[in-house]
C-alpha cells in the first residue's frame, strides 16, 4: 500500500514536470514569435510610408533607377550596410543581383532605430526571406560605427 502510494506520488510529481517543461517551452517560443510579428506589422506600414514611392510595395525596386529590395543579394550580403544606408543614404554605384544602379538614395534620417529595427525586419522577411528579429540595440550599436 505504501509503495503504491509512492509510486503514484512520483508519477504525479514527473507528470507536473513534463507539463511545466513543455509549457515553457512553447510560452517562449510565443514570446518570440510575437515580437518579430510585431515588428514586421509595423515594419510594413513604415515600408510603405517612407520606401515604397522609390522600391515599390512589393519591393520589385523600378527599373533602372530604383533597386530592388525582394530578393536583393546586396540585401543578403550587407546587412550592416543596409542598416546604415537607411539612415545616412548612399550614393554611386550598385550592383544588385547583376543589374548596375548609380542614384542617390538620400537618407531617411527622421527614422528611430526603433523603426529602423522594425523596418529591417520586414524587409528581412517579406519577401522569402528568414530572419528573426532585429533588436533595437544591434540596429544602435551598427549605426554607430557606420562611415557617413
Ligand atoms: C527617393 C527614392 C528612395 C527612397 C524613398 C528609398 N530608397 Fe532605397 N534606394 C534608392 C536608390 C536610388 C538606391 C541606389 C543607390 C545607389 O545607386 O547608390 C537605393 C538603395 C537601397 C538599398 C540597397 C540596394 C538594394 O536594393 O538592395 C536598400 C536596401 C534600400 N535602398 C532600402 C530602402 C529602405 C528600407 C527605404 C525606406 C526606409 C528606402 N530604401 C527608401 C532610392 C530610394
Amino acid at each position: 500500500m505504501c509503495s503504491k502510494y509512492s509510486q503514484l506520488l512520483l508519477f504525479i510529481v514527473c507528470c507536473n514536470i513534463v507539463v511545466a517543461a513543455v509549457f515553457s517551452c512553447t510560452s517562449k517560443e510565443h514570446k518570440k514569435a510575437t515580437k518579430s510579428d510585431q515588428y514586421f506589422v509595423q515594419g510594413k506600414v513604415l515600408y510603405e510610408v517612407n520606401c515604397s514611392n522609390c522600391h515599390q510595395k512589393n519591393g520589385t525596386g523600378l527599373g533602372r533607377l530604383y533597386p530592388p529590395i525582394a530578393k536583393s543579394d546586396f540585401l543578403d550580403n550587407h546587412f550592416e550596410e543596409v542598416i546604415c544606408l537607411i539612415k545616412n543614404g548612399k550614393e554611386g554605384e550598385l550592383i544588385v543581383n547583376g543589374t548596375q544602379y548609380n542614384m542617390a538614395m538620400k537618407g531617411i534620417t527622421k527614422l528611430t532605430d526603433l523603426e529602423i529595427a522594425e523596418i529591417v525586419t520586414y524587409i528581412y522577411n517579406a519577401w522569402g526571406g528568414q530572419r528573426e528579429a532585429v533588436e533595437v540595440k544591434e540596429v544602435s550599436s551598427v549605426l554607430a560605427g557606420c562611415s557617413k
